[in-house]
């Protein structure tokens, strides 16, 4: 077993500050109709509910029907988002997909959902970190908007994780689902005097040492196949704790903040022990960390998105809300998002 020190690489730079941030002003979801139930997988492979509630809290998850892609949920959730934010396809910038069950090879499955939502202009484009891709493809819009280069976006999580499951590996194949989440973005100026809104900072870390710990057997490049998952799962919980803590604090003092100044925390729902330990690490009240993983079990990129869709939708999240989304995934990779609601 592998010591866990922590993160060794820092990214310092928190947020290029240019006067513009980037707003949350929709969010969508969406999920496969078809649900599978603990009891379900228990027909399939050696496994029962008690085990599966009592060591990851999961006791469903969502399963895409054939012929139903990663892009037909993530058009679905893009399209959500862009109702909520009372604009349509035509007026974005940019669409940024994160996911590690793309349609194709090539291209890239946000051009797919470029076109679904009648995006004719802009940039669209996929980028790959697994569970911690949303975290990662929000820190690139965002950098996008600071910069001046678009001005509205959709950042995407989606994916079709029943693809790459071993469905006869009792180890893996209970802890994943499918599903997409989806969050619109526009710049805003800062106002003067004003505590700034909108994403505050975000904070990014790999490393590729630990590639073996999650990862499919197969590959375009190397086996002409997408392969099947495989983890060493109690590896991944040891260090899905500390990243997630230390990428949770990383944001938080970037900001001159601390956790008591919280309102949510929406981490990637791996485990539901993962979560609680990092609640606890955070000294955090349960109330304050959302939970979904128990309906929808690890849905990797999208977890984070659907959450917050979810709590948007309901009503726990406010303006003005300060809201952390810690992420950790294969890689390993990792990181941390803060926005002021
Ligand atoms: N049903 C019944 N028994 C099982 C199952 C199952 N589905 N899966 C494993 N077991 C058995 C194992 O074979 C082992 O048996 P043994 O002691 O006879 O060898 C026993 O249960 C205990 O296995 P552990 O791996 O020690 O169980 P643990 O408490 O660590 O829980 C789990 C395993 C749920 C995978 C946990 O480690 C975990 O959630 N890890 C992180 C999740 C993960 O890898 N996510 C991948 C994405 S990255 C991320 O999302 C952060």
């Amino acid at each position: 077993m592998t010591e866990v020190t922590g993160s060794e690489v820092r990214n310092p730079a928190a947020a290029v500050t240019t006067g513009w941030t980037a707003r949350v002003t929709g969010c969508g979801s969406a999920l496969p109709e078809r649900r599978m139930t603990n009891h379900e997988l228990a027909t399939m492979v050696d496994t029962s509910d008690e085990w599966i509630a009592q060591r990851t809290g999961i006791k469903e998850r969502r399963i895409a029907a054939d012929g139903e892609n990663t892009s037909d949920l993530a058009t679905r959730a893009a399209l959500a988002a862009l109702k909520q934010a009372g604009i349509s396809g035509a007026d974005v910038d940019l669409i940024v997909l994160a996911t590690c069950t793309p349609d194709r090879t090539m291209p890239a499955t946000a051009v797919r959902v470029q076109a679904a939502i009648g995006m004719t202009g802009g940039i669209a484009f996929d980028v790959q970190a697994v569970c911690s891709g949303f975290v990662f493809a929000l820190s690139v819009a965002d950098n996008m908007i600071r910069l001046g280069q678009v001005r509205t976006a959709v950042v995407i999580g989606a994916e079709t994780m029943s693809r790459i499951i071993d469905w006869t590996d009792r180890n893996s194949c209970v802890l994943f689902g499918d599903g997409a989440g989806a969050v619109v973005l526009r710049a805003e100026r800062q106002e003067a005097g004003q505590p700034p809104k909108g994403i505050l900072s975000t904070h990014l870390h790999s490393d590729g040492r630990h590639q073996d710990k999650i990862h499919t057997d197969g590959g375009t490049s190397s086996t002409q196949t997408a392969g099947k998952m495989h983890l060493e799962g109690r590896e991944v919980f040891l260090h899905a704790v500390v990243n997630l803590a230390e990428a949770s604090q990383e944001a938080l003092a970037a900001n001159g903040l601390t956790q008591a100044d919280l309102d949510w925390v929406i981490p990637h729902q791996a485990n539901q022990r993962i979560v609680q330990t990092l609640g606890d690490k955070l000294h955090l009240p349960k109330e304050k960390v959302v939970l979904t993983v128990d309906h929808h079990g690890n849905t990797s990129a999208a977890s984070i998105p659907l959450a917050l869709a979810e709590a948007v939708e309901d009503g726990r999240i406010k303006e003005n809300d300060l809201v952390l989304m810690p992420a950790m995934g294969s890689g390993f990779t990792w990181g941390a998002a803060l926005i002021r609601w």
